[in-house]
């Protein structure tokens, strides 16, 4: 499968027996610098998801299970005994699980690489290894497929002309393939609608600003940039005739956790009478959480908040509130497209058989 779906590669295997690597395009840069990290080390690859290097919960994932894999295979290269392989892979799934706490894909991805390792149990150091490494690949190759769904359910809902709003960013950059809410916009500008981009800059890390409309330019999407206080303004003026943002956990009830000011869009988009839609894999369908009462959301450091790209822009010791996520509950949500399909309310029934069908579909 060609993994690389935009002239830039997000997360990948760099396969050389003597030195496996994962490469990430180091997102922290962008839109000034295009620069990659070369991750040796699994540490490397869990610091680069702490730190946001790479991002979004399928890219989270994709990279968790790399850095999973990555571990293994330097390690047996190295000459770890047998008996040591579950104990290493034990940690190292623990190690990634703790990186972030709301994105469930990166636990979904870490419970998919702990199976592999207990399917392969009695076999050679080696070949457990490359199978965990072969189990990622397909993780990454699985995403591609589903973000491709995801675009062909979804076009068809966004209107053939008009103005579509967009929070944070859930495109290439946030996934292994061409993205979830922008694989959506890429799908219906490919269908040939005309349409334009209204990018949220999606405060206080700016994916939106420095990512989404960065895609967009990089496809030549038409798009707009605007602070997050302007969407209600921008919507009051007609301008935009739907919303489609990504999610990092969805409830099974609907409720969907997605970057904080996503709540926001989709109270504006009630109010004005816009269709509000999230674009996910079922990988990120949590049914064990009844409600999104029940999602964990990471809250980040006060200097995301105090601080913009290093320069100090309030007064030091104020109390900061700095919530990564909020949740959207699912009365607001016109639709949630996934890849098999767009689930409507009240959800549940069309969440539990889309999950069911992923299921299936990756047992064969
Ligand atoms: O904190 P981030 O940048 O990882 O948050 C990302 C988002 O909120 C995305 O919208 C979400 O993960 C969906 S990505 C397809």
């Amino acid at each position: 499968m060609q993994r690389k779906a935009q002239s830039f590669e997000t997360v990948a295997w760099v396969d050389d027996a003597t030195h496996p690597r994962v490469r990430m395009i180091d997102q922290r840069l962008l839109p000034v610098e295009t620069a990659y990290l070369a991750c040796e080390e699994p540490e490397e690859v869990a610091e680069a998801i702490r730190t946001l290097a790479v991002r979004g919960a399928p890219a989270i994932g994709i990279a968790a299970a790399y850095g999973v894999a990555l571990a293994l295979v330097r390690a047996v290269a190295q000459g770890l005994p047998a008996e040591q392989f579950d104990a290493l892979l034990t940690s190292e799934l623990q190690r990634f699980a703790a990186t972030r706490p709301t994105a469930v894909n990166l636990f979904w991805a870490v419970e998919r690489m702990r199976l592999c390792g207990a399917r392969s149990a009695g076999q050679t150091p080696m070949h457990r290894a490359r199978g965990l490494r072969d189990e990622a690949l397909r993780i990454h190759d699985e995403d591609i497929a589903c973000c491709l769904a995801i675009g062909a359910h979804g076009a068809p809902l966004l209107p053939d002309a008009g103005g579509v709003l967009t929070h944070c960013n859930a495109g290439a950059l946030a996934t292994g393939g061409q993205g979830t809410a922008v694989g959506v916009l890429r799908s219906a500008f490919a269908l040939g609608k005309h349409l334009h981009v209204y990018v949220d800059e999606t405060r206080p890390l700016l994916q939106g600003a420095r990512l989404t409309a960065w895609e967009c330019a990089q496809d030549g999407m038409p798009a707009t940039l605007l602070t997050d206080n302007m969407a209600a303004h921008l919507m009051k003026l007609g301008k935009v005739q739907a919303a489609v943002v990504g999610a990092d956990r969805i409830a099974r009830n609907g409720d969907s956790a997605n970057k904080i000011g996503s709540y926001g869009v989709a109270i504006l988009c009630k109010y004005h009478n816009i269709p509000f839609y999230v674009a996910a894999p079922t990988t990120t369908v949590d049914l064990a959480c009844a409600s999104g009462e029940q999602i964990p959301i990471e809250e980040r450091s006060a200097s995301e908040v105090t601080h913009l790209r290093g320069v100090q822009i309030a007064p030091a010791g104020v109390g900061v509130f700095n919530p990564a996520f909020d949740v959207v509950p699912a009365a607001l949500i016109a639709g949630i497209i996934t890849e098999h399909g767009v689930a409507r309310a009240p959800f549940t029934q069309d969440l539990d058989a889309m999950v069911a069908q992923a299921a299936a579909a990756r047992a064969f």
